[in-house]
């Protein structure tokens, strides 16, 4: 789910003529929503399958002004999307950021959701697209942006036992038992751990 916290701070822009940039767009669930308020928005990803899906969602949707690519968002830069706010959801990182600073004019914005390092933080491993306030604060300075809006939301799940700690977790099995995740997760429910924290930062930045 996109958070409405984070839509909210989209719809104070004042979008419907500019052209905006999804970087890490997946299939297209933050894509297709601007394109009902933008311009013209351009999502990019480097796993082919989700482009593909955005592009078929598009289409069914008859959305005609979102379009979509194959690409990587910590490799190209960002000018030949000709974006005037690039927003990104659940991918971030420094690189994504120093692209937005070189491709942004002074007044733009780069508005996103990124994962905060309290992720998952009973797994003992944190995202490599996590950060922290201080160090989000600081690369964002350190490539032209003031940040406007910087908020933690955080939400704490707690169980009465190992087994709803495991069947709150269940969605996300196959994936934490490829990273790693898994294990450590069980591990901490059966040392008496009867919690699961999610925790994103919630951001808008404008390029100085
Ligand atoms: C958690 S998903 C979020 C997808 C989408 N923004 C959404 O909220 O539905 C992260 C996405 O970032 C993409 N991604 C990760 N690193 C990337 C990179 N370097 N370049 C482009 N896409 C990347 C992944 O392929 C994946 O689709």
């Amino acid at each position: 789910m996109i958070s409405p916290r984070f839509l909210a701070l989209l719809e104070e822009e004042d979008l419907k003529d500019r052209a905006i940039l999804d970087v890490g767009c997946g299939a297209g669930r933050l894509t297709l929503l601007l394109a009902l308020r933008a311009r013209r928005v351009i999502g990019i990803d480097r796993a082919a399958g989700a482009i593909e899906e955005g592009e078929r969602r598009a289409r069914a949707a008859g959305v005609a002004n979102a379009e979509f690519r194959v690409a990587d968002a910590e490799a190209v830069e960002y000018d030949q999307f000709a974006p005037q706010m690039v927003v990104a959801h659940l991918c971030m990182s420094d690189a994504i950021i120093a692209r937005a600073g070189r491709a942004l004019a002074p007044g733009e914005c780069l508005a996103f959701v990124a994962f905060h390092v309290d992720q998952w933080r009973e797994t003992g491993i944190p995202s490599r697209f996590a950060y922290e306030e201080e160090r989000l604060t600081s690369v964002l300075r350190a490539n032209g942006f003031g940040a406007e809006h910087l908020a933690v939301d955080r939400r704490v799940a707690s169980f009465g036992s190992v087994a709803e700690g495991l069947a709150a977790a269940a969605p996300l099995e196959a994936k934490w038992k490829a990273d790693g995740r898994w294990p450590r997760y069980v591990e901490f429910l059966e040392r008496g751990g009867r919690t699961l924290t999610r925790s994103y930062l919630i951001v808008k930045a404008r390029r100085r």
